[in-house]
C-alpha cells in the first residue's frame, strides 16, 4: 500500500533527536515488507540537497491571511521516496525548531503548518492516492485535522489518518490569536478543540481527529492516560483509548551494528568482545582519560532537557554526578546539548572532577563510538516514551541503567540492565553504585549481561508489522 509520512525529521536529513532515527526506520522496513512509502519534510537550510532534483512546480498552501508558494524537491533514501518542501523565509533556517537546542523560533506555529498543509497539497499536484497518511508529534499534528476539513472531495480522501506521538512532553502550544496561521475557520477550530483557555494545542486537534493513535511504546501508551505524563491531555487520550496503539520502535540494525560500524575503533561481535576493549581504551583517549579497561568507564549521550533526568543528574547543589565522580571508583563520558545552565554545570563539573570528561555539542560518529566504547550507558529519564540509546546500548555489550519508565521499562529488565528504582539524586547513585560494584566483583554476571542484551532482538520487522495491522483496521471497511 502506499503510505504517505509528514514529519519534521528523518536521519540523516534532520535530526535533533530519536524521533528522526524512529521515522526513517520504520519508512524503511515498511519499504522492505513491500510497501511504497513517501515522506515529506522540510529543506532546512543544513539538508543537502545535490542529491534532490528540483522539481520546478510550484505549488500553493492556502494558511489564513496569505497563500505560501513552496518548491518541491525529489531524492529517495534506502528505497524511501523523499519529498523536501521549499520555502526560502519559513524553513531555510539553520535550526530545525530554533536558532539552537534551547530555544524556538517565534512563528512555529506557521512553519509547522506549512509543513502539515504543504505535504497534503503536494499530494493532490504529483497525483497521489495513499491509503493512510501518518504524520509524527506536535510539528506534524495538524496534518488530519486538515486532511479532514479540506481533502473531503479529493483524491486523498480515501486515505486513513495515523498519529504517532513520540512524546507527549511537546503538543505545540501558542497563543490563540496565531491560531489563524492554520487557514482554518472558528468553527473548524471549536470542532477539532484546537482552541481552549486561550490556547493552541496542536496534540489535542489530532488526538481528536486522527483514525489512529499511535505512542512508541506499549507502557508508554498507558502512562499518557494518566496525570503525570498526560501533560494535561491524559482525559483526551483515554478518551481515545480504543484507537490508542503502544507499538515499540525498533532500531535500524544496519546503521547500528558493531560488527560493520565504520565510526568506531574495532569491530566486535556478541561471540568476540575482544574489539570492543579497543573501543574502550581509544574513547578513553580520546576523552583525555587514563587508557584502563579495569576501571568501569559511564557514558551518556543526550538533549538536555528535564525529561533526560538532568535535573536530579546536574542540578547544582544537589545534583548525584559529583557524588559519584568521587564517591565512585569510575570514570564517565558525556556528549550532549541543550538547556544552558546545565550546559555550563557540565563545564564547570569537568573542570573539577578529573574522572569526568564532557563534549557539549551535536556528534553523531562520537554517538557511535560512546556507545561502543562504554561498560555502561545511563539513561536516568523522568519519563520516556521509548528511548532507543539504550536499544542502541545493548546491541554493542554496553549495559544500560536506566528509571524503570516508558519504553526503557518495557525494553530494559534486570537481566539486562540496572534499574533505577526512584528518580531521585540518591537512587541514581544507588543504581551506579550496584553496577560499579558488580563490574568489579562478579565479572561473569556482567559477562551475561552483556550477551543478553546482545542477544535480544530490536529489529524493526515485529513493530513495522504491528503498524501494518493498524493501517489495516483503517482501511478494511469495518474498520
Ligand atoms: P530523544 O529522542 O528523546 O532525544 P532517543 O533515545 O529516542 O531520545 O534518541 C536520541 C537519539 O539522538 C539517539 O540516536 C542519540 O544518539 C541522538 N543524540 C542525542 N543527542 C546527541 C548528541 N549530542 N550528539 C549525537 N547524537 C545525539
Ligand atoms: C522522542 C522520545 C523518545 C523516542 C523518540 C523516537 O524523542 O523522547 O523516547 O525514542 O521520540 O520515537
Amino acid at each position: 500500500m502506499h503510505i504517505l509520512f509528514v514529519s519534521s525529521e528523518f536521519h540523516p536529513h534532520a535530526k535533533s533527536g530519536g524521533l528522526a532515527d524512529a521515522v526513517a526506520a520504520l519508512a524503511k522496513a515498511l519499504v522492505k515488507r513491500g510497501h511504497r512509502v513517501t515522506v515529506v519534510l522540510p529543506r532546512y537550510a543544513s539538508v543537502e540537497t545535490t542529491a534532490f532534483t528540483d522539481l520546478r512546480i510550484p505549488v500553493g498552501v492556502p494558511l489564513g491571511y496569505r497563500e505560501e508558494w513552496i518548491g518541491v524537491f525529489q531524492g529517495a533514501h534506502d528505497g524511501v521516496e523523499l519529498y523536501l518542501i521549499d520555502h526560502e523565509a519559513l524553513l531555510a533556517r539553520p535550526g530545525i525548531y530554533g536558532p539552537s537546542a534551547s530555544s524556538a523560533y517565534e512563528d512555529n506555529l506557521r512553519r509547522f503548518s506549512l509543513l502539515s498543509r504543504g505535504a497534503l497539497q503536494i499530494a493532490m499536484a504529483l497525483g497521489w492516492s495513499p491509503r493512510i497518511i501518518h504524520s509524527h508529534d506536535w510539528p506534524t499534528a495538524l496534518t488530519p485535522l486538515f486532511h479532514r476539513a479540506f481533502y473531503g472531495e479529493t483524491s486523498l480522501a480515501g486515505a486513513g489518518t495515523v498519529f504517532s506521538i513520540h512524546n507527549f512532553g511537546y503538543q505545540g502550544w501558542y497563543p490563540a490569536r496565531d491560531a489563524e496561521n492554520t487557514g482554518l475557520s472558528s468553527q473548524q477550530l471549536d470542532e477539532a478543540g484546537l482552541v481552549a483557555e486561550g490556547e493552541v494545542n496542536l496534540v489535542r486537534g489530532a488526538l481528536r481527529t486522527a483514525g489512529r493513535i499511535v505512542a512508541v511504546s506499549p507502557r508508554y501508551a498507558r502512562e499518557i492516560q494518566t496525570a503525570p505524563y498526560g501533560f494535561g491531555l491524559q482525559g483526551e487520550a483515554a478518551g481515545r483509548a480504543d484507537h490508542l496503539r503502544g507499538i515499540l520502535n525498533g532500531i535500524d540494525d544496519e546503521e547500528w551494528d558493531p560488527e560493520t560500524d565504520r565510526s568506531i575503533a574495532a569491530n566486535f561481535s556478541r561471540h568476540d568482545l575482544s574489539g570492543k576493549g579497543v573501543c574502550k581504551r581509544t574513547l578513553q583517549h580520546e576523552f583525555g582519560l587514563p587508557r584502563n579497561e579495569e576501571i568501569p568507564l559511564v557514558g551518556m549521550v543526550t538533549r538536555l532537557t528535564e525529561q533526560k533526568g538532568i535535573g536530579a543528574l546536574f542540578g547544582p547543589g544537589h545534583g548525584s554526578l559529583y557524588r559519584v565522580c568521587t564517591e565512585l571508583p569510575l570514570q564517565f563520558v558525556f556528549l550532549g546539548s541543550g538547556e544552558v545552565w546545565c550546559e555550563e554545570e557540565i563545564r564547570k563539573l569537568a573542570e573539577r572532577l578529573p574522572n569526568f570528561s564532557a563534549i557539549i555539542g551535536y556528534d553523531h560518529a562520537l554517538a557511535h563510538r560512546i556507545e561502543a566504547g562504554c561498560d555502561f550507558f545511563l539513561m536516568p529519564s523522568t519519563y520516556e516514551p521509548c528511548g532507543l540509546n539504550q536499544m542502541y546500548a545493548m546491541r554493542y555489550g554496553t549495559i544500560p541503567i536506566v528509571t524503570a519508565t516508558g519504553g526503557l521499562a518495557d525494553t530494559v529488565d534486570e537481566e539486562t540492565g540496572f534499574l533505577i528504582r526512584r528518580y531521585s539524586p540518591e537512587g541514581i547513585f544507588l543504581a551506579l553504585h550496584e553496577a560499579v560494584r558488580t563490574f568489579l566483583n562478579r565479572k561473569d554476571r556482567i559477562r551475561r549481561m552483556q550477551d543478553l542484551g546482545m542477544s535480544r532482538d530490536f529489529r524493526w520487522d515485529g513493530s513495522a508489522a504491528a503498524y501494518e495491522d493498524v493501517y489495516r483496521e483503517l482501511i478494511t471497511p469495518n474498520g
